[in-house]
């Protein structure tokens, strides 16, 4: 009687110290996932066991400290498959790589027979498709914190946040060596901040990066207008900002627990735009192949 009730006791307390250790950790945060539906595989196929093996490439290459992997997996078409990862710039190497290892588990649940599938958290994103030549514009997701800015600050706010993300994207754009990373702050008044942070994956061009950041700055007022916070996730770039410090920075080590909703597909970029990317990426294809006309 008495050692049972002993066992009871110390399994409460063996529980609420997991509880503890657990709930101090950062855990990744899950924030938006899309599955292309009309490429499928059959389960158990070659392609699935590529798929396997290249989730697990990526997961274990998130432990060398990169914030970025891209890796392909069997050799020929319709087996082989392209993926890739990107923790945010900020992320510490085992934060990064407890992300990618939630991402590369969770997009197997929510997309189990897609030959192409994204998923972002709140710290990393993964992707992976059949195709070599991956899209960096769509699909694209938004996120809004649901409080307002006020009417009569609106006009001011979007000068500054225009700004603020205008001069983000243009300094990621150019910097190699921040990762094509940038954060940076603004005062909305002598006791408001306004923080943001864009990020583009680092293997993309200086133009791509700012095709992407364009697009995905061209979106903030039609999906997040007025709103004190969102951020705009594409698969090649993303962009955020916030009123409270949500990065780790030298000013700011402790951001508090980050609060935003998924409110849908970003529906239409412009045509042009993906014009533009295709014929684009079609130059690439061929001048890689080397059967470019010289
Ligand atoms: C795939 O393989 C697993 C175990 O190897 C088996 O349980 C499952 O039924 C198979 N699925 C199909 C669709 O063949
Ligand atoms: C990284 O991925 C490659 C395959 O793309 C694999 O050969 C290598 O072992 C991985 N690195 C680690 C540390 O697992
Ligand atoms: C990707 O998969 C789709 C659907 O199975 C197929 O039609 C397409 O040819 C594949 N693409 C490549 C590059 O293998
Ligand atoms: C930010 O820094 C804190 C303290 O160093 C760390 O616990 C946290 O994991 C960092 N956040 C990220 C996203 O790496
Ligand atoms: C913010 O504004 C929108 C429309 O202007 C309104 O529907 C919504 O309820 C407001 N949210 C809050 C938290 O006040
Ligand atoms: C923002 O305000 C703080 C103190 O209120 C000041 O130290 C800082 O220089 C201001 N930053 C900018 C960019 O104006």
């Amino acid at each position: 009687m008495a050692a049972s009730g002993f066992r009871v006791i110390s399994s409460v307390f063996f529980f609420l110290f997991r509880f503890l250790l657990f709930s101090t950790e950062a855990v990744p945060v899950y924030s938006s996932h899309y599955c292309t539906d009309s490429l499928k595989f059959e389960p158990n196929s070659t392609f699935q066991t590529n798929l396997n093996l290249l989730l697990s490439s990526l997961t274990s290459n998130a432990t060398e400290g990169s914030h970025f992997y891209r890796t392909r997996v069997g050799s020929a078409a319709p087996n082989s498959i392209t993926g890739l990862f990107l923790c945010r710039g900020d992320t510490l190497s085992a934060a990064c790589h407890d992300c990618v290892a939630a991402a590369a588990t969770e997009i197997k649940q929510k997309c189990p027979v897609e030959r192409e599938a994204i998923i972002w958290y709140d710290i990393c994103m993964l992707r992976y498709s059949n195709q070599s030549i991956l899209n960096n514009i769509v699909p694209g997701v938004d996120l809004f914190n649901a409080k307002n800015v006020s009417v009569k600050e609106l006009g001011r706010f979007n000068k500054l946040l225009a700004n603020l993300l205008n001069g983000l994207a243009s300094k990621a754009e150019n910097s190699m060596e921040d990762n094509r990373f940038a954060t940076g702050e603004v005062n909305l008044t002598s006791r408001e901040t306004l923080y943001g942070l864009v990020q583009c994956t680092p293997e993309l061009s200086s133009f791509y990066c700012k095709m992407c950041f364009s697009s995905a700055i061209a979106s903030v007022p039609n999906c997040c207008d007025g709103k004190q916070g969102a951020r705009v996730l594409l698969p090649g770039c993303n962009i955020r900002y916030e009123v409270y410090p949500f990065y780790n920075s030298t000013k700011s080590l402790n951001p508090p627990v980050l609060q935003s909703r998924p409110s849908g597909i970003v529906v239409v970029l412009f045509a042009w735009l993906l014009i533009v990317m295709n014929l684009n990426s079609l130059w690439f294809c061929l001048a890689q192949e080397g059967i470019m006309l010289k």
